[in-house]
């Protein structure tokens, strides 16, 4: 099945279509410099927003500065239902109604950001779980977040929303995007987006797979949910 061009659309039991939804989660906080330029990783953020619309999805940027996670920490599971506060129960609703996920970290010390950990951490992995994720990394130097990509793997299976194989690394990243996420006058704009979109595709197709699957048996009656009942014997 040839993904570009077309627009991924989900027929429910009803006959209805929807748009495939899918958030990016923004993996910056930082707002002072050195190193410059600051928070690059709102025009990596924005960049695959713009490539995944180009194929006729739906997405929105999940943006950490935007959202109040008022210290000390307290995931949004810790809250009675009735006294969560506006922001986390407003982006826990848009986690629970996406179909698929973008997860942007730039590298720090060789590791996703601190700020990724922390947004993603206060969600629980029933939010998520049974859908697919998408691991973008990004540098000012020459790795492009590999380094971080590695550990995301291991958080983002955690979390139950299974990294597609392909991944994005953009290295020299503010070389590579201007602030609003296109590409730069200077780098080869389709084979960049044939980059992203390799990543993208792979994203798109097992986000399909799920959502048909999430119709013919429910996760939540299929698997056992207690993690004490994941234990070896
Ligand atoms: C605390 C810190 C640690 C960093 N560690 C790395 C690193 O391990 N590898 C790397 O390639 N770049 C590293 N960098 C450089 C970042 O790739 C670069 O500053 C990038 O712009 C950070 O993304 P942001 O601007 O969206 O916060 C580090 C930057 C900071 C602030």
């Amino acid at each position: 099945m040839r993904y570009p061009g077309r627009t991924h659309v989900f027929a429910s039991c009803q006959g209805i279509m929807t748009k495939m939804k899918t958030l990016v989660f923004l993996g910056s906080v930082r707002e002072s410099t050195p190193p410059r330029p600051m928070r690059l990783g709102a025009r990596v953020a924005k960049a695959c927003a713009l490539q995944l619309s180009e194929m006729g999805i739906e997405v929105e940027i999940v943006d950490p500065l935007e959202i109040d996670q008022t210290p000390p920490f307290k995931p949004h599971f810790a809250y009675s239902a009735s006294r969560v506060p506006a922001d986390l129960r407003g982006v826990a609703a848009k986690i629970g109604a996406a179909d698929a996920y973008v997860a942007v970290s730039p590298e720090y010390n060789h590791s996703m950001s601190p700020a990724l950990a922390n947004l993603l951490n206060h969600f629980g992995s029933s939010l998520f779980s049974y859908k697919p994720s998408a691991i973008v990394t990004y540098s000012a130097g020459q790795w492009g977040g590999a380094r971080a990509a590695v550990n995301m793997r291991t958080f983002l299976s955690e979390l139950g929303c299974l990294p597609v194989s392909a991944m994005v690394h953009v290295p020299h990243a503010q070389d590579v995007l201007v602030d609003n996420g296109t590409f730069a006058a200077d780098v080869d704009e389709e084979r960049w987006k044939g980059y992203f979109g390799g990543t993208f595709r792979q994203l798109a197709w097992w986000a399909e797979a799920a959502k048909a699957q999430h119709q013919v048996t429910s996760p939540t009656e299929a698997f056992t949910r207690d993690p004490s009942q994941r234990n070896a014997p």
